[in-house]
């Protein structure tokens, strides 16, 4: 991250704000991730106090590995689940559209690491089909909505029959107290801290914007079994601010 003092996040217009259609959307959440990925490690440590490590190890015990199992990171950013994940793997593959991002991620990689990481849209994975055991991805579907059946029937495409897939994402907790306390954390502070740390308040003011927005569990749940996923539950994690979705490819 020591290249990237002094420097800011170039404003854009959020995705949520340059209308539904997927093209224009994904385009603006290409742009900020291409802006944000300088200081995107610092701002996601320190927005979730260092939970997300947890979270992350978390995804990587749902999958349960194999040593001889290859994994798919989707929308891996700059590659933190996709490093998690390869400790317990034989190889891991990070892919995400961002070419910052991707590019921040290969700098990470250490002689050992068994993460390779490419520049690819999630909605049309450049794999072979049933290439990989485990599929997860992480705080990335929000930013999918409008072709989320796309995202999800690749992910399908790409997992082996019995192959699992682990999906982490922001969530509104059920209990007030909480709920009250979390809006105020990402609707207020958020964008402060996130304007004094990358100069721009408008990427923090979307992700208040796209939690608000997104499914509940339940409803995210009965999308991966409209895609074919069986074995479907999840966990909530962070006091209900971020739900762990886990399904399995039928083997028949
Ligand atoms: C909030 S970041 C999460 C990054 C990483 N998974 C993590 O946990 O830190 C969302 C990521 O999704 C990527 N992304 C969004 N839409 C995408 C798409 N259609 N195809 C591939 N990547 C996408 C963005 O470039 C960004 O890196």
């Amino acid at each position: 991250m020591g290249d990237s003092v002094g420097q800011k996040v170039a404003p854009a217009v959020a995705p949520d704000r340059v209308g539904d259609d997927g093209g224009a959307f994904s385009g603006a959440v290409q742009a900020m991730f291409d802006a944000l990925a300088p200081r995107y490690d610092r701002f996601n440590h320190w927005a979730s106090l260092g939970l997300d490590y947890g979270w992350r190890r978390a995804t990587v015990r749902s999958l349960k590995l194999t040593g001889s199992d290859t994994v798919l990171d989707v929308a891996t950013g700059t590659g933190d689940l996709a490093f998690a994940t390869a400790k317990a793997a034989r190889r891991t593959i990070g892919c995400d559209f961002a070419t910052e991002m991707i590019r921040r991620a290969r700098t990470k990689a250490g002689p050992g690491d068994r993460a390779r990481f490419h520049v690819a849209r999630a909605e049309r994975l450049p794999y072979a089909a049933e290439r990989f055991q485990g599929v997860t991805s992480a705080f990335a579907m929000r930013n999918v909505k409008p072709m989320l059946d796309e995202v999800l029937a690749e992910a399908f495409r790409v997992l082996a029959p019995g192959g699992r897939v682990a999906i982490l994402e922001f969530s509104r907790p059920r209990l007030a107290p909480i709920r009250w306390g979390h809006g105020f954390y990402t609707r207020v502070l958020m964008p402060r801290v996130g304007r004094i740390v990358t100069g721009t308040s408008e990427p923090f003011e979307y992700l208040y914007r796209s939690i608000q927005a997104w499914y509940s569990p339940d409803e995210f749940a009965d999308l991966l079994r409209a895609a074919g996923f069986t074995d479907v539950g999840y966990r909530m994690m962070g006091l209900g601010t971020v739900a762990l979705h886990t399904g399995t490819k039928p083997t028949a």
